[in-house]
Order: structure tokens, then sequence, then C-alpha cells
């Protein structure tokens, strides 16, 4: 992607579906012995090595327009996902329980995706252990198999997390008895995963609140479902507006979701209207330094909006720091902000920040999905011609990042690596 900064962004832009709400609820549709529609899908490649990993068990899935049909009526098999999609992206997770009730078994490496610092899928397989699953390793291959079914559990998750609360979830759905998880993630992808699952009939309470109860339903139908909005991309155009300067007009963009990092980023200098779904985020003066911010599980301080963030806040009179609680290598982006000329400094969780005056363009290599768009974000203010390389990562959650920046104005186009 090449990117010459130093133009302010300026216009209105459409928010895609949630990448976090679209993987999880594409693995639910393998739950459902009749066909599911997704209205919106944007087309990244987590969205493809899903679409991959329904096939080979079995759905058929079919582009309609923008919208993604999954037929899971003929689903089954011996539950070996396979290994490329698998080991591509975490979001493989999401089929242990929908492979666990379509197969009656699942085998697969365990999950990649980016590098966060350890990503163990403790909570998961625990969890399914105490709904009936049996877990077996061997070396890294996985294999999970419910002689006897699973059934329903109460169980108290040891930390908040938003993937373990979905596998349990689709696993409780189709589990005879009832289902009680406690200290659940409250994430807005897990009540939009409830209200698709509840519209193929399953019976879910308190999704997206600590406390979730579910009764096991004997089938589930399949529904058409329009996922909610990407909060991710809304922050990651929120914080480039702050990074590049401008008015930037989000359409389909609930206020609530991105108000933690609108309150950065107007601490930091810029300005945030809301109202009838729209954001709009402008930038006119310089920026200053927020101090120290924290990311948390929600409705705190986004993780996967972080880097995009300490982006925006390089060029901030004074002292930033992101500090990020939930993973521990959230910032490999430190590097490119560093090539750019930031002083942007790793300590433990954190990114330390003192503001620059400047930054000027250099060669960029995106590590992770987030990072990656954080350092478009950067290249937006640096002087001079930016080239980012490692476009995979970012092509992993977003459509098309360089068009929609181009569309708002910026000098950014992609060329073949
Ligand atoms: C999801 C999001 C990701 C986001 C993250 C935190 C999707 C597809 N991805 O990832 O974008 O950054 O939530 O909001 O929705 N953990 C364990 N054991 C487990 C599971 C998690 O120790 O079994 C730890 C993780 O290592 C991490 C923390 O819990 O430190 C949070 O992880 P989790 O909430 O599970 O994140 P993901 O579901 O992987």
């Amino acid at each position: 992607m090449v990117i010459r900064g130093g133009r302010p962004l300026e216009g209105t832009a459409r928010l895609p579906a949630a990448k976090n709400s679209v993987l999880p609820l594409l693995a639910a549709a393998l739950l459902c012995k009749g066909e599911s529609v997704l209205t919106q899908v944007p087309r990244l490649l987590d969205v493809e090595q899903s679409v991959a990993i329904l096939t080979a068990l079995g759905c058929r899935c079919q582009w309609r327009g923008r919208g993604l049909a999954v037929d899971g009526a003929e689903a089954g098999g011996d539950g070996a996902l396979p290994e490329g999609p698998v080991r591509a992206m975490r979001s493989s997770v999401f089929y242990l329980a929908p492979a666990l009730h379509r197969c009656g078994r699942v085998q697969m490496p365990m999950p990649g995706g980016c590098k966060l610092g350890p990503r163990p899928i403790d909570i998961h397989l625990d969890g399914l252990v105490k709904m009936g699953a049996r877990v077996q390793w061997q070396g890294e291959s996985l294999t999970v198999t419910a002689p006897g079914g699973l059934h329903g559990v109460d169980y108290s998750l040891r930390l908040p997390s938003v993937g373990a609360t979905e596998t349990l979830l689709m696993a409780a759905v189709l589990a005879p008895g009832q289902t009680v998880l406690r200290g659940a993630a409250a994430e807005p992808e897990i009540a939009d995963l409830a209200a698709f699952l509840t519209a193929c009939g399953a019976r879910i309470r308190g999704a997206g609140t600590p406390l979730v109860q579910v009764e096991g339903v004997e089938a589930l139908t399949g529904a058409t479902h329009t996922p909610i909005p990407d909060r991710i991309v809304a922050a990651t155009l929120a914080a480039a507006v702050a990074s590049a300067g401008g008015r930037v007009k989000l359409l389909g963009c609930p206020f609530e979701p991105l108000a933690p990092t609108l309150e950065i980023l107007c601490r930091a200098g810029c300005t945030a209207e809301h109202g009838g779904n729209t954001v709009t985020v402008s930038r006119e003066g310089p920026l200053k330094g927020v101090g120290r911010v924290y990311t948390g599980v929600y409705p705190a301080f986004s993780t996967d909006a972080a880097p995009v963030v300490a982006a925006a806040l390089l060029t901030a009179a004074g002292h930033s720091a992101v500090e990020d609680t939930v993973f521990e290598n959230r910032f490999a982006c430190a590097e490119g902000f560093s090539a750019l000329g930031g002083r942007a400094v790793r300590c433990g969780r954190a990114l330390e920040i003192e503001g620059v005056a400047r930054l000027s363009g250099a060669d960029l290599r995106a590590q992770d999905l987030r990072g990656g768009a954080a350092l478009a974000v950067a290249a937006l203010a640096a002087e001079g011609e930016s080239r980012l390389f490692g476009l995979a990562h970012i092509r992993r959650g977003y459509g098309d990042l360089a068009g929609t920046l181009r569309a708002l104005g910026a000098d950014a186009a992609c060329r073949r690596e």
C-alpha cells in the first residue's frame, strides 16, 4: 500500500459488518439444518477461510451479491477441519462446538491468527469438557469428541474471554438441559451471535451481559441476519481523521461501542458529534498527549483499537502511553512507528509515546491485522511516501482499507506485492 501523507480526510464512510461478528456467525450457521443468509458480508480473507472450513464440513456456501448463504442441511463427516484455514486465523476455534454437534467429533491443529502473545484455548476446552466432551492432544493436533453428546452445565469462565463465551454459547444452544455461563464476556458481537441463534430457534437470555442462560433445543433452522457494524473499522477511521486531520462522517455507526475510543481522541484534541446512528469525527488544530490510557474488556477501550489510536498519538505534543491489559504483544507496530520517525517505545504491555512534530514516509511491514492498519493510519500523517508491505494481515479484517481512505481524500493505493 503506497501512502503519501499530509492530506486531511473529508467525506462520509459507511461501516461494513463487523468481522468479529461475521466469523462466529458463519460458524454458527453450521449448527443449523437449514439455510442461513448473512447480508452485507465484507470480502475479507478470514471470511474466505471460513467458507473453506464450512465447505470442507459439507455446507453449501454461496455469495449472493453482498450476502453470503450457508446451507448446513448436508453437513457432517469426520469433523476434520482443513489445516490451512485453521492455521490462518484464530476464529477457526469457533468451529469446535458446531462441528462437535454436527459430526460428533472435531480434529484440528492449534488455531493461528495474530501473534499478540500467548493465546491458549483452555477456557473453550474446559467448558466443553464440563459439558461432556473429551479432549485429546497429539502434539499440535487436537481431537475433541462427545461420546454421550453434550449437556447443559453451570460454568464460570476463568476470565471473560470473547471467543470462549461464543464457543460455549454455540455448544449450549443444542445441548439438552439448561446452561448458565457466569463471568461471560459482554462484547456486542456476543449479543449479535445470540440474536442470530435466537432467530434460528435457540433459547438464550442475558447474552451481552456477564450472566448468560441457555435452554437447549433439539434443532436450529437457519435464519437471515444482518450483522452489527464494525466498531474496530470505525475506530480505525476515527483514528485516521485524528492522524491526518479533517472531518469524516461515519454512517451506520452506533455511538456507544465507539465511545471509549472517541473519548481518548477528543482528549487529544479531536471533536466528535453523534446522532441517528452517525458519528462525525473532526480534527482541526494540533493534537496533544493524553497521558496513560488502558484497554479492557467491553465496555472499556477495546484492545483492537489500541494500535490505531497509538498511531494517531505519535504526533500529539507531550506524553501518551497506551497500555493493553488483554494481550502481551499488541504493539508489534512499534518498529514501523519508529521507522516513520515516531518516538514510541514498548515497555511491557504498554507503548510509551513522546509526540513528535513531524513524521516522514518510510518502508513499513505489517506484523498483524490491527498493527498493520495502525501503520497506515500513522503514514497518513507522514510527509512523503510510505510503502506498507504485509497486506495479507490487513486484508484479514479490512475489505479495502486503501480504497476507503482514498475515497476520503487520502493519497493511498495498493500495488501488487
Ligand atoms: C476476540 C476478538 C479479538 C479481540 C479479543 C479481545 C474475535 C474474532 N476476535 O478474540 O479481535 O482482540 O476478542 O477483545 O472476536 N484467553 C485464555 N484462554 C482462553 C481464551 C482466552 O487465556 O481459552 C486469554 C487470551 O490469551 C487473552 C484474553 O483471554 O489474553 C482475551 O482473549 P479473548 O477474549 O478470548 O479473545 P479472542 O476471542 O481470541
